[in-house]
């Protein structure tokens, strides 16, 4: 897609937002502290083990498994579950997941693929409309064709299987529980709800968030979820498994289906799990591990700081507007790269070596001036390259990430999506399914060359999650974070490294200072901040400057001597609790 494509569709979709939403949503947060760098009161102190994420309700599961004794794995498949109930407009059973895993035994970082797939019968002209043109992102959106097959349960399961210490029924409780018995709407559910034109057409999703005037349900209703809760069971009883056939399956394909999809129930029948190589860099002193393809998250993260390294240190305290011009910069290169070479890599050959080789990396350093902005970077040639992509993904304010780690040092960074907020708007079975698959390039070809990234059946869609751990020089783990934001999501993310690794940031000040970055476009500056004040400062520098709310959900955890910080974007209503 056309940058001015992409310009257009995050301002509809995203900073398109009416001003009450906002205000709903800052409302929501828990006394949040003006993101200046001071402490707000999201932070968690624990001397054995800690977890942060989006919803004060999942945070309570996952510490009572720790508490327990269970492994940071447990609590991590306790925290989803109860994420998909009560933050259904992010994430769930319907959507997909990447899960990093850090084991302190062997000192391993694995990581697992759950990305929801395309349908066998899926071509590259799927988003195509008439006149030959690219469909409307929210039509799409909104089309069964944007519905990837699920991949969350298959991928918990797997890195269960590995990592799990308690039974895995006995995990799958809390949310079922909490859907029996029934969970309040939290203000930023109801203000999602609120701004959301289209989920009330669905009619099972109109009986469960709206009443009978069609409004969505106040701020504190209690939301029972009967049939999430009968779902779950099946899954605690037949493992993931028993989502993939039988009448779940044959409900998931039929919804899909009267959407004008194609998915089948063979499609989930044929849904696998997959473990991916890690991919890990050096940036400073320390070691950086991610997740690979399909995730653009890890080698982007990775450029951006292996770039940074190659510049003149920076501090943002010091000088803010040569922090945010070399970081900026660092991203627009990075996004670059990412634009045209990371696909799937069971269909593209993703040069992923090439992209983070120190040469390559120092070459790509090279075109960074001091004072004066690239404007557009264009991709690379690292070793390796063969493909060419682009795509397109909005910025929402969906998807979740939660950072856990157990007594033991084990450790888990999972981000989760449903993709847009509430996905596709079909809710089968007290869960929405995702629409995913807008995260492929619309069109096929560019400049007379195949899109690395476009539309095939089987295919995995190019993401940006970005779970990542931090080891310091001694090989201790020492930062575990990630957050959702759409392709923004590296630029939260990798500003949040900085400022911890670089900057020397608490945790907490990390994630409450202002977002800044590019994705190649613009240069953008998180609105109501002071980072927004250096406009005219980086347009005196070339950079083209676009003033925008920036919605990171980072949810962090920070070795500090011998205890684990843990800590919750003020963005967001998530929390961190610690023991
Ligand atoms: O996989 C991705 O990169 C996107 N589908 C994530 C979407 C997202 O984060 C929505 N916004 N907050």
């Amino acid at each position: 897609m056309t940058p001015a494509r992409v310009t257009a569709l995050l301002t509809r979709a995203a900073c398109g937002l009416p001003l009450f939403f906002w205000a709903a949503v800052a409302l929501a947060q828990l006394a949040p502290e003006p993101p200046s760098g001071v402490a707000s009161k999201k932070t968690a102190t624990g001397q054995r083990f800690m977890v942060a994420a989006a919803h004060p309700l999942a945070v309570d599961a996952g510490y009572a498994v720790l508490a327990r004794g269970g492994s940071a794995m447990d609590a991590a498949v306790a925290v989803q579950l109860v994420l998909g109930l009560v933050e259904p407009q992010s994430s769930g059973l319907g959507g997909g997941a990447f899960i990093v895993h850090y084991s302190a035994a062997d000192r391993r970082v694995r990581t697992y693929d759950g990305r929801e797939t395309a349908p066998a019968a899926a071509r590259p002209d799927r988003f195509i409309g008439q006149f030959g043109r690219p469909v409307g992102f929210i039509d799409a959106v909104l089309s069964g064709k944007s519905v990837g097959v699920p991949g969350l349960l298959p991928a918990l399961e797997a890195a269960h299987r590995d990592h799990g210490r308690l039974g895995w029924a006995t995990l799958v409780e809390p949310a079922v529980a909490l859907a029996e018995q029934g969970f309040p709407v939290s203000p930023r559910l109801h203000a999602v709800l609120e701004w959301d034109r289209w989920l009330a057409r669905d009619p099972f999703a109109a009986g469960y968030f709206f009443d009978g005037s069609g409004r969505p349900k106040p701020v504190g209703t209690i939301l029972r979820n009967p049939e999430y809760a009968a779902v779950l069971r099946e899954v605690a009883n037949g493992g993931a498994g028993a989502f993939y056939r039988g009448g779940i399956a044959a409900d998931v394909a039929a919804a899909v289906q009267s959407g004008g999809g194609d998915m089948t129930t063979a499609d989930l029948a044929a849904y696998r799990a997959q473990e991916r190589a890690p991919v890990c860099g050096a940036f400073r002193t320390y070691r950086v591990c991610g997740m690979g393809p399909p995730s653009s998250g890890g080698i982007a993260v990775l450029q951006i700081l292996g770039i940074l390294e190659r510049l003149p240190h920076t501090d943002y305290a010091r000088d803010p507007v040569q922090a945010v011009h070399y970081f900026a910069e660092a991203a627009r290169l990075a996004y670059a790269d990412r634009d045209r070479y990371v696909a799937d890599p069971d269909f593209v050959r993703v040069p992923v070596a090439g992209l983070l080789a120190p040469e390559y990396l120092a070459e790509r350093a090279r075109l960074v001036s001091a004072d004066r902005s690239l404007g557009h970077a264009q991709p690379g040639r690292p070793a390796g390259a063969t493909a060419s992509a682009d795509g397109v993904e909005a910025d929402l304010p969906a998807t979740t990430h939660f950072s856990i780690v157990d007594a033991e040092g084990n450790a888990v960074a999972l981000t989760s999506s449903i993709e847009f907020a509430f996905g596709n708007h079909r809710f089968v079975r007290g869960f929405l399914l995702n629409n995913e698959l807008t995260d492929f390039s619309f069109v096929a070809a560019e400049g007379g060359r195949p899109v690395a990234n476009r539309v095939e059946g089987g295919k995995r869609p190019r993401s940006s999650m970005s779970p990542t751990f931090v080891f310091d020089a001694a090989g201790r783990l020492v930062l575990v974070v990630g957050s959702p934001g759409g392709h923004a999501i590296i630029l939260y993310v990798a500003r949040v490294l900085v400022a911890v690794l670089d900057w020397g940031m608490p945790l907490q000040a990390a994630l409450d200072a202002p977002h800044f970055g590019s994705r190649n476009g613009p240069t953008e500056l998180e609105a109501g901040t002071p980072v927004a004040r250096l406009q005219r400062d980086l347009e005196a520098r070339g950079h083209p400057v676009r003033v925008r709310e920036m919605t990171s959900g980072v949810h962090a955890v920070q070795r500090v001597g011998d205890a684990w910080v843990g800590a919750a974007d003020p963005r967001r209503d998530g929390a961190a609790r610690g023991g």
